[in-house]
């Protein structure tokens, strides 16, 4: 057998069994036979999206196998799969997080899943802090680029030596930008730094992120990003911005707050979502 050592110095597929992304996949087709290319996540706020889905088909991840339970606040943890705009399309309302004590592998779970259902396209939506000045609460920014900072690494298998040089669509992010021009709205690209959570940025954290080149920072979307890149997967990330870090005047965040000003930027992400699919 192998020595461990030796498994993480291989490069190669995930080591997820692909008799469990079968098995998952066979449960949501027992229930919606339809031909999805796009998929979207729907992070912090945004999970009502998903009701708006004609001719609906909704699992609870308990019904999936191997999709893990989300305890964080207003993730409700079902896949919708339905029309949006008359064109099919595979939903998950709310996500799991590392901070939750999953390793990289069950986050990521979902996201292989769906490439096994015939997803091309990836919409990962997130509630971010924004640590660019310019940028106002209830904005969104479409994520040009990431900087991972989450502290998974030693527990995870998949995803390994995957190349992440072009990992965001820019096809996609010029659609999303095209739809805001066209709904008059502000839409900011920039770059989402990943921390691992669950708590809250110190000052000098926010500082720091902003220094080495963050827009907005986050608790999600990279790990998926990871594995979606890793399936071929083309994405669009977007982040609602529910707080902008002013480390010198700073202003308490709270989760509940996060979730309400998320929602406020709902119907701006939906322009962009139908406009991608
Ligand atoms: N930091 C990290 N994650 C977040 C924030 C934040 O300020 N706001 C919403 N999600």
């Amino acid at each position: 057998m192998a020595s461990a050592t030796a498994m993480l110095e291989q490069p190669g597929p995930s080591l997820v069994p692909a008799n469990a992304v079968e098995a998952a996949v066979s449960a949501i087709r027992a229930h919606w036979s339809c031909e999805a290319t796009t998929a979207v996540i729907l992070g912090t706020g945004l999970g009502e999206l998903a009701d708006e889905l004609s001719s609906a088909a909704t699992l609870s991840y308990a019904d999936i196998p191997g999709f893990a339970r989300s305890t964080a606040l207003a993730h409700r943890g079902r896949l919708v799969c339905g029309e949006l705009a008359g064109r099919p399309v595979v939903m998950l309302q709310g996500r799991c997080h590392g901070y939750e004590g999953h390793s990289l592998d069950t986050l990521t779970f979902p996201v292989r899943v769906l490439a096994a259902l015939g997803i091309q396209t990836l919409i990962l939506t997130n509630a971010a802090g924004g640590l660019n000045p310019n940028y106002s609460v209830g904005d969104v920014m479409v994520i040009d680029d990431h900087i991972d900072l989450m502290n998974l690494w030693g527990r995870h298998l998949a995803c390994r030596k995957t190349s992440l040089l072009k990992v965001y669509d820019p096809v996609l992010a010029n659609r999303a930008a095209a739809a805001a021009r066209r709904e008059d709205f502000v839409l900011h690209r920039g770059v989402y730094v990943a921390v691992s959570g669950p708590s809250y940025e110190t000052r000098a954290e926010y500082r720091a992120f902003r220094r080495i080149g963050g827009d907005c920072v986050g608790m999600s979307t990279v790990p998926e990003v990871l594995a979606a890149t890793e399936c071929g997967l083309r994405i669009l990330g977007l982040s609602t911005v529910t707080n902008v870090a002013c480390p010198d005047k700073p202003q308490t965040v709270s989760a509940e707050e996060v979730v309400e000003v998320a929602a406020i930027a709902q119907p701006r992400v939906r322009a962009i979502i139908c406009a991608i699919v």
